[in-house]
C-alpha cells in the first residue's frame, strides 16, 4: 500500500500543499513546529477519518481559515495497492442549519462517492508510531482499548461493524438506564438494547481475544530481539465481563483476576458468549438502573503488557515501556500485512531519537521491505547513514515542502 499523491488545503499549518510521494523510504526533515508530524497526521487520517492528535476535528482546520466566512479544510490522496489506485477525500467544513446556525460537518469520499466515516477503515491501511504512544503502556485502560480498536478495525471488517454497533447500543442503553433511574418505569424496556449489545459485545470480546493472541505471538520474538534476549513479553487480556469467570458480586462486577492470570478466551464460541453476556445484562438490570449505566462489558476492558512477568503499566521503566510499544507496533505491522496481504504505509514520528543506534538499525532492517515508510526527524543526523542515503528527503518549513539533501541544509 502506498500514497502516490497528497493534496491539502487549510489543514493545520498547510494552507496549500500539492505533492507526489515515491515508493520506499521518505524522510521529512526540518526544525520544530514546521509541519512534519502534521503531514503524518494528514496521511493517517485516511485510515479512519479520526486523528489521535486532536481532541476534535475542528482543530484540524487552519487557524486563519477558521476566521473566514465558511471555514473548511480538504485532504485528498491518491493511494495505490495491488488492486490498483483509489481516490480518497476528507472534507471538514461548516454549513448553515435552517436556523442559520453554523454546524460542523465531515464528509468522506472514496473515488468521488460519499461514504460513512465508519466505512473507511480497511480501505487505506497505515500505522502511525508517535513518541507519545508510550501512553498505550503507561496510560489509562481507554488508551489501550483505543489502540487495539484502531489496529483491529483496519484488519477485520466484522470487528469494525461490531465496534460501531456496540457503541450505538451502549449509548442508547445508558440513556434509557438514566431515564429509568430518574423517572422509574419498566426495566423490560431494556430488552430492545440488551440483544444488540450482547451480539456486538461478544463479537468485540472474541475479536480482541484473537487479535491479542495473534499479536502476542508476533510481538514476543521481536521484543526478545530488542531486549537482546533478556526479556519475554506477554500480553494479557482482561475483559471487564468475562465468560470464564463465575457470576459477579451484588453490583454485577466480577472479582478481579491477578494481572498476570492466563486465560484463553479464544476457545469460546460466539453464540455461547452472546448468550452468556445477554444473561448477565438481564441479571444485573436492577444494579444498572440504580447506577444509571451499563456496568461491565467491552467498554471497560483492560489489556496489560508484562515483561518477564512484571506488569509494565504499574512497574515498567520508561525504556521498558518504549521497547514494549515498539515490539507491539512492529508486530501489528506484520499482523496487518498477514491479514491484508499488503504492507500498511508506515508513519514513524521521531521514533529514532528514542532508540540507541543499534536499535535504530534493527528497526530499519525490519522495515526495509515496506512499500512506503515515512520518517520524521528534526535532526537527520539521528538516522543511520545508510537510511539517509537511500531515502528521498523533503525539508519541511512553515507548512511547505521542498526537496532536500544534507548539502541543502549546509548551504
Ligand atoms: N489548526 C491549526 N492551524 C494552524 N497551525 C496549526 C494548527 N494546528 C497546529 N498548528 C501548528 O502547526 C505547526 C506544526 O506542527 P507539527 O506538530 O506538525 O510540527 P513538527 O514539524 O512536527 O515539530 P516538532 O519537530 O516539534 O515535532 C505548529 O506550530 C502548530 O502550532
Ligand atoms: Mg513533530
Amino acid at each position: 500500500m502506498r500514497i502516490v499523491r497528497l493534496s491539502l488545503a487549510n489543514f493545520r499549518n498547510y494552507i496549500r500543499l500539492e505533492t507526489a510521494f515515491p515508493r520506499g523510504a521518505i524522510l521529512l526533515a526540518g526544525p520544530n513546529a514546521q509541519g512534519k508530524t502534521s503531514l503524518l497526521e494528514a496521511v493517517y487520517l485516511f485510515t479512519h477519518a479520526r486523528s489521535p492528535l486532536a481532541d476534535n476535528d475542528r482543530q484540524l482546520i487552519n487557524f486563519l481559515a477558521l476566521r473566514e466566512e465558511q471555514p473548511f479544510a480538504r485532504l485528498e490522496a491518491e493511494v495505490e495497492d495491488s488492486n490498483g489506485p483509489l481516490r480518497l477525500e476528507l472534507r471538514l467544513f461548516y454549513e448553515r442549519t435552517t436556523a442559520g446556525e453554523p454546524r460542523f460537518r465531515k464528509d468522506v469520499l472514496v473515488n468521488g462517492v460519499k461514504r460513512k466515516p465508519s466505512e473507511l477503515p480497511g480501505v487505506f491501511r497505515a500505522l502511525l508510531f508517535l513518541p507519545q504512544e508510550l501512553r498505550v503502556v503507561e496510560g489509562a485502560p481507554s488508551d489501550r482499548r483505543r489502540h487495539l480498536d484502531e489496529a483491529a478495525a483496519q484488519a477485520d471488517p466484522p470487528y469494525r461493524t461490531a465496534m460501531w454497533d456496540y457503541h450505538h447500543a451502549l449509548t442508547q442503553r445508558n440513556a434509557l438506564l438514566r431515564a429509568l433511574q430518574e423517572g422509574g418505569g419498566d426495566p423490560s424496556q431494556l430488552d430492545v438494547w440488551d440483544e444488540p449489545l450482547a451480539a456486538a459485545g461478544s463479537a468485540l470480546l472474541l475479536g480482541r481475544a484473537r487479535a491479542l493472541a495473534e499479536i502476542e505471538t508476533l510481538a514476543a520474538p521481536l521484543h526478545r530481539r530488542l531486549t537482546h534476549g533478556l526479556e519475554t513479553l506477554h500480553i494479557r487480556y482482561h475483559p471487564a465481563w468475562d465468560p470464564s469467570r463465575p457470576a459477579g458480586d451484588a453490583d454485577g462486577l466480577q472479582h478481579e483476576l491477578p494481572i498476570d492470570a492466563v486465560v484463553d478466551h479464544t476457545k469460546w464460541k460466539a453464540d455461547q458468549v452472546r448468550g452468556m453476556f445477554l444473561d448477565h445484562l438481564r441479571a444485573t438490570r436492577d444494579q444498572a438502573v440504580r447506577r444509571g449505566l451499563t456496568i461491565a462489558g467491552p467498554h471497560r476492558d483492560e489489556v496489560r503488557f508484562l515483561a518477564n512477568g512484571i506488569d509494565l503499566t504499574t512497574y515498567g521503566s520508561r525504556g521498558q515501556a518504549r521497547t514494549a510499544i515498539l515490539a507491539l507496533k512492529l508486530a501489528e505491522v506484520e499482523w496487518l500485512r498477514a491479514r491484508g496481504g499488503e504492507w500498511p504505509v508506515l508513519l514513524l514520528d521521531e521514533v529514532f531519537s528514542e532508540l540507541d543506534m543499534r536499535r535504530r538499525e534493527d528497526l530499519l532492517a525490519d522495515l526495509a521491505c515496506a512499500d512506503q515508510v515515512f520518517t520524521t526527524a528534526s535532526d537527520p543526523e539521528m538516522l543511520p547513514a545508510g537510511y539517509r542515503e537511500c531515502a528521498q528527503a523533503w525539508w519541511v518549513e512553515g507548512g511547505t515542502l521542498k526537496p532536500y539533501s544534507p548539502e541543502t541544509e549546509k548551504s
